[in-house]
C-alpha cells in the first residue's frame, strides 16, 4: 500500500521535474525572440487553405483585435490560448489527457493538444458549427467524439472526429441532431464514461437522460426552484444537481445486465450549505465532492458511501472563499485542490487545510464562464473572454510534497528514507524553479 503510493508520487514528481526541465530550457532558449515573437501563433486545420493575400489580412484584423484584449501575467500562468474570436464558454478535457475542446460564440469548436501547453506555440484544430454556435461542449468517453449544446438550435449535435494521414482530424457532424426537448435555458451537459447516456439540465429544474441515438430515457425533476448547474459523475453512475435550495441532489442511473436502461434513483444528498448553491464538482474516483454556496463557503465532502445502506456523506471541511452569482468551482482528479471563480478572479485553495493557496485577480476581462483542472491534475484552465488561461497547479505539487513529507516520518526502512528525501528535494527545487523562471 505505500509502496505503491510511493511509487505514483515518484511518477508524479518525475513529471513535474520532466515539465519544468522543458519549461526552463524552452524560456532559455527563446529569450532573444520575445520582443518580436510575443502573440501566439496558430496552426489551423480546416479544410480548403484561404489564398494568402486573405490570410494576410486577416492575420492584420486578428492582431488588430489582440492588440485591444485584455492582458493578464502572472507567475504560475503556464500559457493562455487565443484563437477563439468569440468568448469561450465551456472548457473539457479528453479522458485520454491528450486535449482540450473549448467553444465559443465564433462559431467553432477548437481542439487543443495538452502537450503544447508549455510551447509557445499552441496548435490548435477547428471544427465549424454550422448555422449556430456551441455554448457547451463535451468528450466522449473514447475521444473519437464530441456533443457540443447549439445556442440556437436548443439542442445535442454530435461530431465525429476521424484521423487525417498527417494524423490531424477531420469533424463530421451527425446527419442529425437530437430533437428539441427543453424549454428552459440549458446550463450543462454530459456523457457518462461508461457510454451508456447523455444529460442535458436546464435551469428550469428538468434533466433529460437520453440514450447515444437521442431517445430520451428518463427525465428529472430536481424541485429545485431553479438550477444552476448538474453534471455527471466522473464513474459515470451518478448525476447531480444544484440551485436556488442549500442541498446538491444525487441520482443513480441504473442499467440491467445487458445494459438496458432500467430507472433513475434518488441516491443522496450533500446538505449542510445554509444559502443556495453555485456549482459543484467531483473528484476523479468519484469519492470526494466539493460545492460552493452564496452563503460564502465552499465545502469538501466524502461521497464515498452506501447510500442503499443509508449512509449519508460526510462534510470533511468547509471554508470561506469569495463567490458570485456565477462562481465555479472546480477539484483536481487527485482531491488536493479545489479552485473557486468568482466574477473574473480565481482562488485555489488546499483540500487538506482549507487555506488559500493562491488567489489570480482579472484573469479574464468578463465573468469566469468555466474552470478545470486537466486529467493529471498539472494545471487549471479557465475560461471567461477570448483567451483561455492555462496555470500550473502549483498547489497541487506543493500538497504531493506534504505527502511525501509525512511518508518520509512514517518510513521504516532507510532505502525508502534517502529515496523520499532525494524526491522532496527535487520536488522542492523543481518548484522554485517554476517561480523563478518565470517569465511574466
Ligand atoms: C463577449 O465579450 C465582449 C468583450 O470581450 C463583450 O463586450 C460581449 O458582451 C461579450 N459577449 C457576450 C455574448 O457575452
Ligand atoms: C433561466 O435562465 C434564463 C436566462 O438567464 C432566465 O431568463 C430565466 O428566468 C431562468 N429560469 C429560471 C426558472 O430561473
Ligand atoms: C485519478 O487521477 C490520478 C492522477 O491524478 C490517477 O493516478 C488515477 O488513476 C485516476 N483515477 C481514476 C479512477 O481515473
Amino acid at each position: 500500500m505505500e509502496f505503491a503510493a510511493l511509487v505514483a508520487i515518484s511518477l508524479l514528481i518525475g513529471a513535474l521535474i520532466l515539465l519544468v526541465a522543458v519549461a526552463v530550457g524552452k524560456q532559455k532558449g527563446d529569450l532573444s525572440h520575445e520582443t518580436e515573437q510575443k502573440e501566439d501563433t496558430v496552426v489551423e486545420e480546416d479544410g480548403g487553405k484561404a489564398p494568402p493575400s486573405k490570410k494576410q489580412k486577416q492575420q492584420q484584423r486578428l492582431r488588430k483585435e489582440r492588440t485591444q484584449q485584455h492582458t493578464f501575467t502572472h507567475p504560475l500562468l503556464a500559457s493562455s490560448l487565443k484563437s477563439h474570436s468569440g468568448n469561450v464558454t465551456c472548457l473539457d478535457f479528453s479522458s485520454n489527457g491528450k486535449y482540450l475542446a473549448s467553444c465559443a460564440d465564433d462559431r467553432t469548436v477548437r481542439i487543443w493538444s495538452t502537450k503544447d501547453f508549455l510551447e509557445r506555440d499552441h496548435r490548435c484544430l477547428r471544427a465549424n458549427v454550422e448555422l449556430d454556435h456551441a455554448t457547451l461542449v463535451r468528450f466522449s468517453p473514447d475521444s473519437r467524439a464530441f456533443i457540443t449544446w447549439l445556442a440556437n438550435g436548443e439542442t445535442i449535435r454530435v461530431f465525429k472526429m476521424s484521423k487525417k494521414e498527417d494524423s490531424s482530424f477531420s469533424f463530421k457532424a451527425a446527419p442529425e441532431d437530437f430533437p428539441v426537448k427543453h424549454k428552459g435555458i440549458v446550463i450543462n451537459i454530459g456523457i457518462a464514461e461508461t457510454g451508456k447516456f447523455i444529460m442535458t439540465a436546464s435551469n428550469d429544474t428538468t434533466i433529460l437522460i437520453w440514450d447515444l441515438k437521442g431517445e430520451v430515457l428518463a427525465s428529472i425533476n430536481t424541485n429545485q426552484m431553479t438550477n444552476s448547474y448538474a453534471a455527471i459523475s466522473p464513474c459515470g453512475r451518478f448525476v447531480a444537481s444544484c440551485g436556488f435550495t442549500p442541498d446538491v441532489k444525487v441520482w443513480e442511473v441504473c442499467f440491467g445486465k445487458s445494459g438496458e436502461f432500467k430507472e433513475v434513483v434518488r441516491a443522496f444528498d450533500l446538505k449542510g450549505h445554509s444559502a443556495g448553491v453555485h456549482s459543484f464538482a467531483f473528484s476523479n474516483d468519484s469519492r470526494r465532492m466539493v460545492t460552493v454556496s452564496k452563503d460564502g463557503t465552499w465545502k469538501l465532502w466524502d461521497t464515498d458511501v452506501e447510500y442503499k445502506k443509508q449512509q449519508d456523506p460526510y462534510l470533511l471541511r468547509t471554508a470561506r472563499c469569495e463567490v458570485s452569482e456565477g462562481s465555479r468551482i472546480a477539484l483536481s482528479p487527485d482531491a488536493r485542490v479545489a479552485a473557486v471563480s468568482s466574477g473574473c478572479n480565481v482562488a485555489m485553495f488546499s483540500t487538506a487545510t482549507g487555506e488559500l493557496e493562491e488567489e489570480f485577480h482579472s484573469v479574464h476581462s468578463e465573468e469566469i464562464t468555466d474552470l478545470k483542472f486537466d486529467i493529471n491534475s498539472r494545471y487549471l484552465v479557465c475560461s471567461g473572454d477570448r483567451a483561455i488561461r492555462v496555470f500550473h497547479n502549483v498547489p497541487g505539487y506543493r500538497a504531493a510534497i506534504q505527502d511525501m513529507q509525512a511518508m518520509l516520518k512514517k518510513a521504516s526502512n532507510e532505502a525508502m528514507r534517502q529515496r523520499l528525501e532525494q524526491q522532496i528535494k527535487d520536488a522542492q527545487s523543481a518548484l522554485d524553479t517554476v517561480f523563478a523562471t518565470s517569465k511574466n
